[in-house]
């Protein structure tokens, strides 16, 4: 019998890639009905993403924000079927998986899990032959459906800079919120940077060009203080980079998404700030404490 823990942390890679992949698949169609279909599915994989991961801290174990492959180009019905074919290959795991244990709770969750994951195979397939019964023209190279405001390559530049933040951001405080005892938040600041995330995305998308959905994720601490610290890193690199971007841009709708994300990030940086000054004085007094009872037992001179 395989380790349970190396079993989920595969299917949380597996959530991760998922959430992906439908996010890549949304921003490839401009028809809008079906984009909203494909992110609501995506925020279902993420709320798997986020439980399973609670159910590994839970037992001892450090979260995972690995990602397996995802398929990001195509046409948009060769995404489609590769999409039910991801639901079909993640309910087999998931119920070879659950054979795997007797924990309770997690046998509860995979089978909701599941539950959701045949919903999407359903979904997807009236996706694929609403797109069937459609025109030929409309199922081609997603690129050539694009048609909306103009932007220039260097603009694109500085929007998938942003993005690449973003999910950054976005990954490290889910990390955050998991390590740190749920802190609510680190849960509501990953919620902001998801929103961001997808603002640029499809700011991005809407003038025909592809997002590129990576991240820089580098070392993840666990301890709250350089947990904050970090974070409020990322929040300064932030608010320069995008205070320099959106002065290049022309577009007044992004520079708008600029100036709403940097409220937000100046509004994270000063939680972040207080909560820094906090954890020093919570350290400082059990570095006092620590060393009376240290001076007692090691006083050497
Ligand atoms: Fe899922
Ligand atoms: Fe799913
Ligand atoms: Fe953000
Ligand atoms: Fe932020």
């Amino acid at each position: 019998m395989g380790d349970i823990f190396e079993a989920v942390r595969e299917d949380i890679a597996g959530e991760h890639s998922a959430i992906i992949q439908y996010l890549y698949h949304a921003y490839a169609t401009s028809d809008e009905e079906l984009r909203g279909k494909l992110e609501s599915i995506a925020r279902d994989e993420m709320r798997h993403f986020k439980w399973l991961n609670e159910w590994l801290v839970k037992n001892g174990q450090k979260p995972s924000i690995d990602r397996a492959p995802v398929i990001s180009t195509g046409s948009l019905k060769s995404l489609i079927e590769a999409d039910i074919k991801a639901e079909e290959d993640t309910i087999k795991q998931y119920i070879e998986h659950k054979a795997m244990t007797d924990d309770e709770e997690l046998i509860a969750l995979i089978d909701r899990i599941v539950a959701d994951e045949r919903s999407h195979r359903e979904e997807f397939a009236k996706i694929l032959e609403e797109l069937e019964s459609r025109d030929d023209a409309e199922t081609g190279n997603p690129a050539e459906e694009k048609s909306g405001p103009q932007l220039a390559a260097h603009e694109a530049a500085l929007l998938q800079q942003a993005l690449e933040h973003e999910y950054t951001s976005l990954l490290q405080y889910l990390y955050h919120y998991f390590t740190t005892g749920g802190s609510d938040e680190y849960e509501d600041f990953s919620i902001d940077e998801m929103k961001h995330f997808g603002w640029f995305a499809e700011a991005l998308a809407e003038r025909g060009f592809q997002p590129l959905l990576e991240h820089r994720v580098e070392e993840l601490k666990s301890d709250p203080e350089s947990a904050a610290k970090s974070n409020l890193t990322l929040e300064e690199q932030a608010i320069k980079k995008f205070n320099e971007a959106r002065e290049k841009i022309q577009d007044q709708e992004i520079k708008d998404i600029f100036d709403l994300a940097l409220e937000h990030e100046t509004y994270h940086a000063f939680s972040l700030k207080k909560e820094l000054e906090k954890l020093k004085k919570l350290s400082g007094k059990r570095f006092t404490v620590g060393s009376l009872k240290d001076n007692g037992k090691e006083e050497k001179r």
